[in-house]
């Protein structure tokens, strides 16, 4: 929302009431007089006029869980457990998932309630990297790496798949790590190589977020250090 728009709108000043009060200095935005009225201010800053606030900042809220098998990737369902009943915060009515796994999926998964750290970690273009150990009922055979590196041609988007990276750990077992995130893409892409099937799928890290090896399955805890 334009810096203006609130102001009107909380104070009831109208919008040239508003342009007054940001040009006689009388506005400030997270400490700092403003006097730009078409500034875009985010609920996660402090609006003050004269002294009085306008709106108080609400505060970044960003936490990671391991999501066991089972848990749907959603902050409510009339069916499933999802990954909000497993989160005991007091704000936690505000959170959105940044990025889903699978309900059978296990692993990492993000939840804020700021919607542009979210979306820079889902942004294709920015290569945000996703990483994977999956388990196979099969062999996986050689040629799969040059496979997901070349990527698969998914028709129901119309698109192809951007270059993933395959390693083989051992005959059933590997680490994929992709740049975006399809609807059950790694299980299509193995699917792809003659049926092959998971046996399990679990994220072990998106970004720079890595699944704590002493966070459990069902535990969640609060991502600190993000302004
Ligand atoms: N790919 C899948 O197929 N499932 C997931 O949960 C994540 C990536």
């Amino acid at each position: 929302m334009k810096l203006e728009d609130l102001i009107a709108k909380r104070l009831g000043t109208g919008t040239r009431g508003a342009r007054s009060l940001l040009l006689g200095g009388r506005v400030t935005v997270g400490g700092t007089i403003t006097t730009d009225h078409r500034r875009p201010v985010s609920r996660f800053e402090e609006v003050v006029c004269d002294g009085a606030i306008v709106q108080a900042a609400t505060g970044r809220l960003h936490l990671m869980l391991h999501k066991p098998a089972g848990i749907l990737s959603a902050t409510s369902d009339p069916v499933h457990r999802t990954v909000l009943d497993l989160i005991d915060h007091p704000d936690k009515a505000t959170l959105h998932l940044a990025g889903r796994l699978d309900r059978s999926s296990t692993g990492l998964v993000l939840l804020t309630n700021d919607g542009t750290w979210s979306e820079a970690l889902s942004d294709p273009t920015a290569k945000v990297e996703k990483v994977y150990l999956v388990a196979t009922d099969r062999s996986i055979p050689d040629e799969a790496v040059a496979r997901f590196a070349e990527g698969f041609w998914f028709a129901t988007e119309g698109l192809t798949t951007r270059p993933a990276r395959l390693e083989i750990l051992e005959e059933r077992l590997a680490r994929v790590t992709l740049v975006e995130g399809r609807y059950h893409q790694i299980k299509r892409m193995f699917h792809r190589l003659d049926g092959i099937r998971l046996t399990s799928l679990h994220r072990e890290r998106v970004g720079p977020y890595l699944l704590p090896d002493d966070l459990a399955p069902e535990q969640w805890r609060v991502i600190a250090g993000i302004d």
